[in-house]
């Protein structure tokens, strides 16, 4: 690999002044989440039937792998009871009443429906909060049926150990690995740029990462954990079931039909990727492929800097 010219270090300082989101913001969106989410602690102490159970950080500002490039805030919402509507739009115009209800210092058209969550906006002040429905019939564990915001259908999830999970494996790895996610992240987004109906949703590269990370990866040079990534997605094809045995047996997962195989950690009978054509996981792959081959050798400096521009677009420098 082109180390002589581009090396680890360079990453890092690209990683700094690009890619992450500051540290300062990231307290800052955390401190709104987790002051809508007292707000509703305290409407529940004096209305303990209110529906609206509990709010979390959900998403990359709860795991640690925010872009700068961060729009929304997201938050789940859990729904219990047996009048909380189980078609969506309903349920979406449902969670919005409540929460007028439960935050009447905001205006009501501040908390707005759209199609898959409720958004909060704080009016110039911090960024929208963006709330998704987990239709909650009381698990123990926060089990419950999230709305995916791919396409509005029921996924029985857990949130709480989802963040349990991608602790863990950023435990085994120092700050690396959230770094290495929050890179091909980036290297994703600036894809998704460049190639119409390209899609590699967040989730699914954490996942892709924490299983390299369960088969001994390293992490800790860039460059390295960068060229690992690429060179299994374009050599599986996307092809490859990827699955945990945190929360299950791999031998209960059993056979399944669709292209692309990446299971929630947290439930064997949700495929992550369900939704990924065999056209999407060639696209992926084929974007490793070149990924891969760009950062491999260049014999001079310029070349090399040229190539690592391939993957991270011309803010890369070197
Ligand atoms: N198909 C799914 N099945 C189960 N849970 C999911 C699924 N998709 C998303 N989630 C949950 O939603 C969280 C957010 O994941 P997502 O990939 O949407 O974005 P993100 O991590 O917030 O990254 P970014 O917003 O920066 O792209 C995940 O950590 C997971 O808890
Ligand atoms: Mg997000």
């Amino acid at each position: 690999m082109s180390l002589l010219h581009v090396d680890h270090n360079d990453i890092v300082r690209f990683a700094s002044d690009r890619v992450n989101l500051p540290k300062e913001k990231a307290d800052e969106y955390r401190a709104q989440a987790r002051r809508l989410r007292e707000r509703l602690e305290s409407y529940l102490a004096e209305h303990p039937d209110f529906t609206l159970r509990k709010m979390l950080l959900s998403g990359s500002l709860a795991k640690g792998t925010a872009l700068r490039s961060l729009n929304d805030i997201d938050v789940a919402c859990y729904i219990s009871g047996a009048d909380a509507p189980g078609d969506v739009p309903k349920l979406l115009n449902y969670l919005a009443e409540r929460l007028r209800k439960a935050f009447p210092n905001f205006s009501p058209d501040q908390v707005t429906p759209n199609t898959y969550s409720v958004t909060v906006s704080f009016r110039g002040s911090g960024l929208d909060v963006d709330i998704v429905p987990i239709l909650y019939s009381g698990d123990p564990n926060w089990y419950g049926n999230l709305v995916s915001q791919d396409d509005g259908s029921l996924l029985l999830t857990c949130i709480p150990r989802h963040l349990e999970f991608i602790r863990k494996r950023k435990a085994a790895h120092d700050k690396d690995f959230a770094q290495v996610v929050r890179l091909v992240k980036y290297w994703a987004a600036k894809t998704k740029r460049e190639q119409e109906g390209f899609r590699f949703k967040s989730f699914m590269v954490e996942l892709i990462l924490a299983s390299l990370s369960d088969r001994g990866t390293e992490f800790s040079n860039y460059p390295e954990a960068l060229q690992a990534f690429f060179t299994y997605v374009a050599r599986s094809d996307m092809r490859e079931r990827i699955a945990f045995s945190d929360y299950y047996a791999l031998s209960t997962i059993g056979g399944l039909t669709a292209p692309v195989q990446i299971i929630d950690p947290v439930n064997l009978k949700n495929n992550v990727s369900q939704l990924y054509t065999r056209a999407q996981a060639d696209a992926i792959a084929e974007a490793a492929l070149e990924a891969g081959d760009a950062i491999d050798a260049a014999p001079t400096k310029q070349e090399t800097v040229y190539y690592w521009q391939k993957v991270f677009g011309p803010a890369f420098q070197a």
